[in-house]
């Protein structure tokens, strides 16, 4: 079906000057991007993203990285694009995933791996709410 999912370039992809590079990824690959912004996050939108982690012992690092710096924030729109997104990601250990992915040819470590997608349906829905109560575009491609 076709999907929106929710994903962004953590602060330390910005830092890095990994933008550009990992849009073009997933444009190449056909996502639509329906939203885009970089984002200053506060604590509050922090912890409320990161909610389901709030017991972990490292929620207070996830917090505190995710509000050190600006993020890149986007939706994006295209078939199974939630599940699409997560491939191209690859596994959550930058140390684990794959060559040819995001983390796997980009990251290093856990905690900086630089990039985040919705994991689920429900997650992306919560996200996209959360991120972007204004919403996406609509909008066709009228050229070649
Ligand atoms: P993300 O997909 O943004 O969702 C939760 C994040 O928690 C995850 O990416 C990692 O960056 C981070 N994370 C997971 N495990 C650890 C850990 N052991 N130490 C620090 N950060 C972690």
């Amino acid at each position: 079906a076709r999907e929106q999912t929710f994903v962004m370039v953590k602060p330390d992809g910005v830092q890095r000057g990994l933008v550009g590079e990992i849009v073009a990824r997933f444009e190449r690959k056909g996502l639509k991007l329906v939203a885009a912004k970089l984002v200053q996050v506060s604590k509050e939108l922090a912890e409320a993203h990161y909610a389901e982690h709030r017991e972990r012992p490292f929620f207070g690092e996830l917090v505190q990285f995710i509000t050190s710096s600006p993020v890149f924030a986007m939706i994006l729109e295209g078939e199974n694009a939630i599940a699409v997104v997560r491939a191209m990601m690859g596994k959550t250990n930058p140390a684990e995933a794959a060559p040819g992915t995001i983390r796997g040819d980009l990251g290093l470590t856990i905690g900086m791996n630089v990039v985040h997608g919705s994991d689920s349906p429900e997650s992306a829905k919560r996200e996209i709410e959360l991120w972007f109560p204004e919403g996406a575009l609509t909008y066709e491609r009228t050229v070649d």
